[in-house]
């Protein structure tokens, strides 16, 4: 895969991301200012982007050795090449015994997370250092078996909403560019990205913040400005990395221009841009909020599927959906034989047939004794996704207990 992000800096009042690349990393659609041959640059007569092989296969016949390309005007597709889906399931950590330290895991990278939150609130200059020590653990987490943090981050706490989402979006993030084959260190880069996006939002009126209904228009205009103060916070967490940086700065933008702060358009916004606003969104639907209740994340995907190309981007949206599946660990099922039960491991073989844990039977609204079922080995399978709260029951005693 090509090892190119969008390294995108602010040059005057515009966004730039211009980039010296080898010519054997040019790709069609890639926007192109200027050639360098092993002598000297040349500036393309009519900058523009490659229409096709052809064009760099001439370039490389003519002995252009490096090529100067603005990402921002580029409009080449994402490159959606699943590197790691399929995991070697031998070389896995079992799942019972990397949940324990997921677990142990999770606890200490919430603690950092509101400490962090803490500092800010108090006007302390963030430490970047335990972020970047819980980020490179929960990579290593994901690594050795990525269902154990997965099920554990859908247990979701009432009031810590700003801490859990910061959290989760970075793990979610981390566990998409892990799906598309970056490296551990860019996926230790946006968990922090992620633990950093909303941290304007320390600066926000509380009972704004707090509102227990849905905001009105003014209310919401207030809670945009709490992109404008991540900027600035930003600024002063000392070797925060740019592509960190951009997790925050663009997961309200929109790809037809109408998202905040900036209103960036199509080509302005970079990949991890694009990402980060297609897990924020997804992390907000999926959780439950003081106005609104959880939905399934199979009801939240569809209405995500509803906003690909104007607001989302549709490639990576449909790579996001293969990464996490319809049915994602943690969540709620229902199958077809009318039992109830959560998600505890994925198939990569076949995603639609995981491991369930059931304990609830729908058709007669009873508990039933609970029973761990393979769907690869049954004659089962799922009806559909459920909300968290469908059924009035109270699914998180189901999930990991710790012991001791
Ligand atoms: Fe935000």
């Amino acid at each position: 895969m090509l090892e190119i992000r969008f390294h995108t800096f602010t040059k005057g009042s515009f966004l730039v991301s211009i980039k010296t690349i080898a010519i054997a990393d040019l790709k069609i659609g890639m926007f192109l200012l200027e050639f360098n041959d092993s002598k000297q640059k040349i500036a393309v007569k009519k900058p523009g982007r490659v229409p096709n092989d052809k064009v760099i296969g001439k370039l490389a016949g003519d002995g252009i050795v490096e090529v100067t390309v603005d990402f921002s005007r580029s409009t080449f597709t994402t490159k959606i090449e699943p590197a790691s889906w399929k995991r070697d399931k031998s070389k896995l950590v079992a799942f019972d015994n990397e949940i324990m330290r997921a677990h142990r895991l999770l606890k200490e990278s919430k603690a950092t997370v509101n400490k962090m939150l803490e500092n800010v609130f108090a006007d302390q200059v963030v430490d970047i250092e335990p972020l970047n020590k819980a980020a490179d653990d929960i990579v290593e987490s994901l690594s050795n078996n990525s269902d154990a943090l997965h099920s554990l981050s859908a247990l979701r706490t009432k009031d810590a909403y700003l801490a859990e989402h910061s959290l989760n979006v970075g793990v979610l993030l981390a566990s998409f560019a892990r799906y598309l084959g970056w490296t551990r260190d860019e996926q230790a880069q946006l968990i922090v990205g992620g633990i950093v996006h909303d941290i304007g939002k320390t600066r926000v009126d509380l009972e704004i913040l707090n509102k227990p209904s849905r905001l009105e228009p003014h209310e919401f205009e207030h809670m945009k400005l709490h992109q404008v103060h991540s900027k600035s916070l930003l600024n002063e967490i000392e070797d925060l990395t740019q592509m960190s940086r951009e997790v925050s700065t663009m997961h309200h933008e929109k790809l037809d221009g109408t998202g905040y702060p900036l209103g960036l358009k199509g080509e302005q916004l970079s990949e991890v841009g694009r990402m980060s606003s297609i897990v924020d969104i997804y992390d907000a639907l999926t959780a439950s909020r003081c106005y609104k209740k959880a939905m399934s994340p199979a009801a939240a995907l569809k209405i995500m599927m509803g906003l690909s190309g104007h607001h989302l981007d549709e490639d990576l949206l449909k790579a996001f959906i293969l990464c996490i599946g319809f049915y994602p660990v943690g969540s709620l099922v229902e199958l077809s034989n009318n039992l109830l039960g959560l998600v505890w491991e994925s198939n990569e073989d076949d995603m639609k047939k995981p491991i369930i844990k059931t304990f609830y039977n729908t058709q007669y609204k009873k508990y039933y004794e609970v029973k761990m079922i393979d769907l690869a080995n049954s004659n089962l399978s799922i009806k559909r996704g459920v909300g968290p709260f469908e059924y009035g029951i109270d699914i998180d005693a189901y999930r990991y207990q710790p012991v001791g």
